[in-house]
């Protein structure tokens, strides 16, 4: 019997001694690998293209990414620089992870949850949340939509900026406090003029979308993005993140890039690079706020990713590509991870089994386990998690999240899957299909 772990980390010996030269190199918190990954990953986002030479022309990546400990953290960040805050409402779908929500709560906002699609997207399947209960949703207090890119698959955000557009007339933007940060959130929501538009893209780093007419990559459509690299994730650092953000007229990128620092570094006005240089010593705190910067140990390894990244993208496409064709030919639903305008980053491999009950699905789950193959369930929408019931949130107000969820399974789905480990997964579920007798 073959062990099919869920999603072990893609580690080779490039990450490896990329981590020994930063241990090495005397530098192991935040400073030059940090630096470069964030222009790097800017490049990425803009190009599609993992080997820019950012450093023959440092200023132009500069600014626009900033590298954090998780996704999560970069979330609470683009709220903040945002300046959601107490009073304020974020949507958010009833079809994500905890963080889409708990971002937004740290931050002292109230959250407002939308149901999902029956059965998501027409043409993906994705839980993407339903557009028409988005915009009933909006009222003068929201500030945000944090849309998912669920299992790697980008978003409508062309639907969800219209919906933005056309209730303009309900957004009041924040008013200036006579603090540095109150300022740039006011001038910030000023800008933008409407609810914002944040994308969870916790999933999505390399997909990309057709938007407007152009080929536009995750991080280069929404307001405010988030990414995360954690140890599951497509591209990893163990523990990591970062955000990124749409120019925002009359703001300089340069000005928005500091206030990230500052919030994730103890709004100390000198990081610990800055006070090396001789003399430097003093610094003051501007405000009492958080610690989530990345180390350069986290970034080495995030550079010895990125350079692998295209192929390791290309590998999963691979493996969807026999998933998808066993699931055609054994009746099971499943996400459509490369349509007409969209290319997702294949993350996740969901299915759904017909008329199965939630039950049943958990027994599905087992058989695969008996079978060797680790499986999951992406994800028990948030209605249901005990945290945000005790807010007075009810699944029965959510019955497309619900039923979405009752009969999902995740697949494996990773980098070290040999072609035999597909063929093992494939002929595990079609076993445990005939076995139980379902479809
Ligand atoms: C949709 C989504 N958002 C946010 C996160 C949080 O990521 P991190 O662990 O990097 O904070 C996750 C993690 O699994 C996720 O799946």
């Amino acid at each position: 019997m073959r062990k099919i772990p869920f999603s072990p980390p893609d580690i080779t010996e490039a990450e490896i001694n990329e981590v020994a030269e930063a241990l090495r190199s005397g530098w192991i918190t935040t400073g030059p690998r940090t630096k470069l990954l964030e222009r790097r990953i800017a490049a990425f986002i803009e190009t599609g293209k993992n080997d820019v030479d950012t450093e023959a022309d440092v200023a132009r990546w500069s600014n626009r990414v900033v590298c954090l400990n998780s996704a999560t953290a970069a979330e609470e960040l683009n709220l903040r620089i945002l300046g959601v805050g107490p009073g304020d409402e974020v949507i958010v779908p009833a079809y994500t992870y905890t963080a889409t929500a708990s971002a937004a709560i740290h931050c002292g906002a109230t959250v407002k949850f939308v149901d999902i699609r029956k059965d998501g997207d027409a043409v993906t399947h994705m839980p993407e949340m339903d557009y028409e209960d988005l915009a009933s949703a909006i009222t003068e207090k929201t500030k945000a939509i944090v849309a998912v890119d669920l299992a790697g698959i980008i978003a409508d955000y062309e639907t969800i900026y219209k919906i933005a557009e056309e209730k303009k007339d309900l957004f009041h933007p924040a008013e200036a406090d006579g603090t540095p940060l109150g300022d740039l959130n006011h001038r910030i929501q000023t800008a933008i003029g409407r609810v914002a538009v944040l994308s969870d893209a916790a999933h999505s780093l390399g997909a990309s979308r057709t938007f407007r007419g152009e080929k536009k990559y995750c991080g280069a459509i929404a307001d405010f993005t988030s990414f995360s690299f954690h140890a599951v994730k497509n591209f990893t650092t163990a523990e990591g993140g970062a955000s990124t953000w749409l120019p925002i007229e009359g703001v300089d990128n340069a000005e928005i890039y500091k206030f990230f620092q500052l919030l994730s570094l103890h709004g100390q006005n000198k990081d610990a690079l800055a006070k090396t240089k001789l003399g430097a010593w003093e610094y003051d705190i501007i405000g009492p706020w958080y610690k989530c910067n990345m180390t350069d140990i986290m970034a080495g390894i995030g550079l010895r990713q990125l350079d692998r990244y295209p192929g390791l993208l290309k590998r999963r496409a691979q493996i969807i590509a026999k998933f998808d064709a066993a699931c055609d030919e054994l009746g099971i639903s499943h996400l459509r991870h490369y349509t007409g305008g969209s290319n997702s980053s294949g993350h996740l491999y969901l299915i759904r089994i017909p008329g199965i009950t939630a039950e049943q699905r958990n027994a599905v789950i087992e058989k695969m386990a008996e079978q060797g193959v680790a499986t999951n369930v992406h994800y028990k929408p948030l209605p249901m998690m005990t945290a945000y019931k005790a807010q007075g949130v009810k699944i029965e107000d959510y019955p497309n999240a619900y039923n979405y969820y009752a009969n999902l399974v995740s697949l494996p789905l990773h980098t070290l899957l040999s072609d035999e480990d597909v063929a093992y997964v494939v002929e595990a579920l079609r076993n445990t299909i005939k076995d139980m007798k379902l479809c």
